[in-house]
């Protein structure tokens, strides 16, 4: 689109048009790239001035000038689906805390992840937030906004402790199907979603089915079969498309819209298309690791497999064809991570007590904050599947939109300057040895890609560049607004 056409659609924050109204006076102006805004792509200036996009035009002047040519500007990344420091069981560690997780998620140029607060053992959930964010405090190189995990349906938790959370702006939370201890029931997840609706936020749900996981999980181990790809094998795609079905069901009961997480396969989305055919609002989240790694993955020599144990498992090739379909048709809402790092080498991580006797006791979850957004660019973008529009909307703009995260997302007059600079022909193959991540290695070892960010900016301040982490953590919480059914 010519800058001429996109100056008439160009939008602040409030609705109203705003471009090229100043020239000068700007911190930071970004000269050369091509810039990806909702109205779409053009070559032009971004002038930022106190952290915000100040103006979009040609021949701007600043204090600082950043030379993008041959670059192209994006919305920095906001990754919805993160867990950071998340208490994971006796013994057990995550491999990240805010220091290490967001400086690989600025390396990887994101400027705002979304981690879950997790009460543990009996904590409520609001100490488990204040203990939390007090974690977090001053540690993070990218903003934050967190979710809450609600693994308890009892009446602190619902009539005190999620409207006082959400009132203070942790507008969204994520309930389980799965996992003992942690799953809700539906009696249970239709009372939450009730405080959802009267309270103004969103519910994401893990869909997969406990009972079915645990009965094709003790069969597997009966006959012997404990090695790592037994996790993927008792986890079929029946458990997970039968729990889509349940909860956008109960979902259409509650009168509430839902985020559908980390969905795996083409039957699963299907069960949401159809939801959506009945005036159900269900939002679909899709991760890396479904559109480029299969169960064959789990299935490699001695305990190697483990290092790819997450669930929803892996699938197949036909089941990646069928959620890049998805992305194609834009049936997906956003694209995120679900980055949850174990180290492999570590009995506090996948190498667990007990991990090697049965795929039970592996943790789950797999690193990949820092290469959600170059595996979607070259697998998507440079290999003509998606748009840079659609990659600007599955990585950004639509995390910011649904989670009520006003002030971010977009390249546009009023916004907060949170940009990346990708280098579309920068060529190279994922290395464990670059990244900036805590666990000690990383699935997509040796997978090329090509398009990498170059430089992250953060409210105007750069924190990466050419892959080094940049500055002091100016990262903060940031509130969010509301949800409406
Ligand atoms: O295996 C995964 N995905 N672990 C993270 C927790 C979750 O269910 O998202
Ligand atoms: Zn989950
Ligand atoms: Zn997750």
């Amino acid at each position: 689109m010519a800058i001429e056409s996109l100056a008439t659609v160009w939008l602040n924050a409030t609705g109203t048009v705003a471009m090229q109204s100043e020239h000068s006076g700007h911190d930071t102006v970004i000269t050369g790239a091509q810039v990806v805004t909702p109205a779409g792509t053009a070559l032009c200036d971004i002038g930022i001035r106190d952290g915000r996009i100040a103006t979009l035009g040609t021949g701007l002047q600043g204090d600082r000038v950043i030379d993008a040519t041959g670059l192209i500007a994006m919305p920095g990344g906001i990754d919805s689906h993160v867990h950071i420091a998340q208490p994971s069981g006796p013994g057990i560690e995550m491999a990240d805390d805010f220091a290490s997780a967001t400086r690989a998620a600025a390396c990887g140029g994101n400027t705002l992840v979304m981690p879950f607060v997790l009460p543990d053992g009996d904590q409520s959930l609001r100490d488990a937030t204040n203990a939390y964010l007090a974690q977090a405090e001053g540690q993070c190189l990218t903003d934050i906004s967190c979710h809450l995990i609600v693994k308890s349906a009892d009446p602190v938790t619902l009539g005190q402790d999620l409207p006082a959370l959400i009132a203070l702006g942790l507008t969204s939370f994520k309930v389980f199907m799965t996992y003992e201890g942690m799953r809700l029931n539906d009696a249970e997840i239709l009372r939450v979603m009730d405080v959802a609706k009267e309270q103004g936020a969103l519910t994401l749900v893990h869909a997969e089915n406990e009972d079915a996981i645990e009965f094709l999980r003790d069969k597997a181990e009966r006959a012997g079969d404990t090695a790592p790809v037994f996790h993927a094998r008792s986890r079929p795609v029946p458990v997970e498309r039968e729990a889509t079905h349940r909860a956008t069901t109960l979902a259409e009961v509650a009168g509430v819209p839902l985020m559908i997480v980390h969905v795996s396969n083409g039957a699963a989305l299907e069960e949401i298309r159809r939801a959506k055919e009945r005036g159900v609002k269900v939002y679909a989240e899709t991760c890396p690791q479904y559109i480029t790694l299969t169960a064959d993955d789990l299935d490699r020599a001695g305990f190697e497999g483990a290092k790819w144990v997450c669930s929803p498992p892996p699938r197949d090739t036909d089941e990646q064809a069928a959620i890049w379909a998805g992305l194609e048709q834009g049936a997906f809402d956003v694209f995120s991570s679900d980055h949850c790092p174990f180290r492999f080498a570590d009995p506090a991580g996948k190498d667990a007590p007990g991990a090697r006797a049965s795929f039970r006791n592996i943790p789950n979850g797999i690193p990949g904050v820092e290469t959600r957004l170059p595996i979607l660019f070259s697998e998507g973008v440079s290999k003509g599947r998606i748009t840079l529009e659609a990659f600007a909307a599955l990585t950004a703009t639509n995390h910011a939109r649904i989670y009520g995260l006003t002030d971010k997302g977009a390249i546009m007059v009023g916004k907060d300057a949170d940009i990346v600079l990708w280098d579309p022909s920068l060529t190279k193959a994922i290395c464990q040895d670059d990244l900036h991540h805590g666990a000690d290695y990383t699935p997509w070892e040796g997978f090329e890609v090509t398009g990498w960010p170059v430089h992250t900016l953060l409210r105007g301040q750069t924190v990466m560049q050419n892959g080094a982490p940049e500055g002091v953590p100016l990262g903060r919480h940031v509130a969010r607004e509301k949800v409406s059914a």
